[in-house]
């Protein structure tokens, strides 16, 4: 779809809801006109500051921070949140009464529309987001994700693997949750650990306390990074210095051949499509396959999980991806399957395996609800 057509949709969509959810919030509730046009400039105000964000990013190309961005961006990723829990509430609702208006012989639609519903529903989405926030605060979860396959070479049985993706270092992440990280991985002791994209989202100058805190992180053998879409929208070239700086090995359609035991585990890793945008080096897997050999055991990073169809096709035993968050919060955690072929988890693709990890971090407001932060420890094993 043409950029120009894309931002026309995602506007005419967002003025439809907006007259949908103040009409279903003011229409049967017996307001006053005070009240009425009270709702309604709370929701213009708060529907405007969250469309503003959009409208500020498609007019820059390359973002660059200004001093009002962090409070701005905290602002409205906050409002996102509301206003994605209050339409969720206001359809939840809706499909509600619409059935019991079926189902019940002298239905009553006060019990649903009245004013005290009206404060249910202005309140229930604050509560959400404290829920939602709480799960945040929580940290990284670790979770076990053995792996088994039937041509893994000896030298490589029970290889502990630590995927990491989606981490979103911004001024919505706290150096407080990068140190948890840090702690709760360096406790785990990994063979490896891979970095499948999104780790940055900002300027990399502005965050020189997460790089000190993630040249902390341990491996036997190595750190192994590729880019997402997110550190493309910024100043990629700076941010991939960093990541080199704190020693890991950026994989930008290169192969990473390492000898355990006498095994050869060969890890390659692809940008992200967003660089074509920016001009910048696109996927190339038949740049990969002049590295790869044809022997050992392969792994391909790669952040966005559908490009794995290409990827079985080209002799890889496991791809690890992220982008999708799982959906991070409620409704997208139960919808993101109409938008992702591979929201999350593990996935068999012809003789690959592919495992999605929703996310270590997160993206936007600092919440999750339905997910949950995500590392994860993925141990070879032989079939
Ligand atoms: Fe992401």
């Amino acid at each position: 779809m043409p950029m120009g057509i894309f931002k026309t949709v995602v506007v005419s969509l967002f003025i439809v809801v907006f007259f949908y959810v103040s009409h279903q919030l003011t229409r049967f509730a017996d307001l006053s006109f005070g009240m009425v046009m009270l709702v309604n400039v709370f929701l213009i105000l708060i529907f405007g500051i969250v469309l503003a964000q959009p409208l500020y990013f498609w007019s820059n190309n390359r973002l660059e921070h200004k001093p009002w961005h962090d409070s701005f961006f905290r602002t409205a990723h906050l409002l996102m949140a509301y206003i994605n829990f209050l339409i969720s509430l206001v359809i939840i609702r809706d499909l509600a009464a619409f059935l019991m208006e079926y189902l019940t012989p002298n239905y009553n639609a006060d019990v649903f529309y009245g004013k005290e519903a009206l404060v249910i529903m202005l309140v229930a989405p604050l509560l959400l987001i404290f829920l939602g926030t709480l799960v945040v605060r929580v940290g990284p979860q670790v979770k076990n994700m053995p792996l088994r396959f039937k041509n893994l070479p000896t030298g490589l049985e029970d290889l502990r693997i630590l995927h990491i993706t989606d981490l979103h270092i911004s001024s919505s992440l706290p150096v407080s949750f990068v140190a948890k990280l840090v702690d709760r991985v360096n406790k785990l002791k990994p063979d490896l650990i891979v970095y499948t994209g999104d780790i940055l989202d900002s300027q990399a100058i502005r965050h020189l306390p997460e790089f000190a805190l993630l040249k902390k992180m341990e491996s036997r053998l190595g750190q192994f990074y590729v880019p997402g879409n997110h550190e493309y929208y910024w100043d990629v070239d700076q941010g991939l210095a960093a990541f080199r700086s704190v020693g890991f090995k950026v994989l930008i359609n290169e192969t990473a051949h390492l000898n355990i035991q006498n095994s050869l585990l060969q890890i390659a890793g692809i940008p992200d499509p967003a660089a074509r945008m920016f001009k910048k080096e696109e996927p190339d897997f038949d740049k990969v396959g002049l590295d790869l050999k044809p022997d050992g055991f392969k792994v391909l990073l790669s952040h966005q999980p559908s490009l794995a169809q290409t990827a079985c096709t080209k002799g890889f035993d496991l791809q690890l991806s992220g982008h999708t968050h799982g959906g991070q919060f409620f409704p997208w955690n139960l919808l993101i399957g109409f938008f992702q072929k591979y929201p999350k988890g593990l996935y068999r693709i012809q003789d690959m395996q592919l495992y999605v990890n929703q996310g270590t971090g997160y993206w936007g407001p600092s919440l999750r609800l339905g997910t949950y932060c995500e590392l994860t420890v993925i141990t070879l094993k032989k079939a």
